[in-house]
């Protein structure tokens, strides 16, 4: 478990599926992320079970937020991609409830994943990918510390057009605890 002020990281239990299929079925949870069909039961029951064979350091942590003594789930986030002799990985994060959106929990997990990146993980680069049209991911990412390095232009398509694919990261020697 990584605990933070409000929210904890822990792995993900069959349990915790529906809410999952309830919020990836949601076109504007799905709108930043790279789902573009809706989801079922099945198909996330054997995602799951495909999840379950990757290496630990890659499978998927939920989002829990306190709730007096309960603990809510809120989404998931990760790390993938993780290029061990570069000491690189690509961050992944998605918030399904809305009605957390816009209250700091995003960015405070991105600092809790760049925490164990960098302290626990030993990475020496984190990076993502986000939509340009997607201000508040962008929004969240500044705040927990990551810079612009750059675009891949006209890379996805979603509604009707082209949009670019930004890149940001955050390097080891910059990050600030
Ligand atoms: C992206 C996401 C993780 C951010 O989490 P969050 O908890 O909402 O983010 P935070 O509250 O930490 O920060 C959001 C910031 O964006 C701002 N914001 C919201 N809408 C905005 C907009 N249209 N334009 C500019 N800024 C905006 C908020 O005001 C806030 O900034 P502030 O604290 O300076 O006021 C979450 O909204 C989410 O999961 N969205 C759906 C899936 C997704 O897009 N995932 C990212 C894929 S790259």
């Amino acid at each position: 478990m990584i605990y933070g002020d409000r929210v904890r990281l822990r792995h993900m239990e069959k349990d915790d599926l529906p809410s999952f299929v309830e919020w990836l079925n949601d076109p504007e949870v799905v709108r930043g992320l790279s789902l573009y069909t809706p989801i079922s039961m099945v198909e996330e029951q054997e995602w799951f079970e495909t999840m379950l064979k990757r290496p630990i350091e890659e499978r998927p942590l939920c989002i829990d937020v306190q709730k007096g003594d309960e603990w809510e789930l809120l989404g998931n986030c990760g790390f993938f991609g993780i290029d061990w002799r570069n000491r690189s990985a690509e961050l992944g994060i998605f918030i399904g409830d809305k009605s957390y959106w816009d209250q700091g929990y995003g960015s405070e997990v991105m600092k809790m994943l760049l925490q164990h990146g960098f302290s626990t993980l030993n990475l020496h680069r984190i990076y993502l990918r986000v939509f340009e049209d997607n201000p508040r991911a962008i929004r969240a990412y500044e705040k927990s510390g990551f810079v612009h390095e750059g675009s891949q232009r006209q890379a996805e398509f979603h509604d009707g057009r082209f949009h670019d694919v930004l890149f940001m990261s955050v390097l080891r020697p910059e990050w600030v605890e």
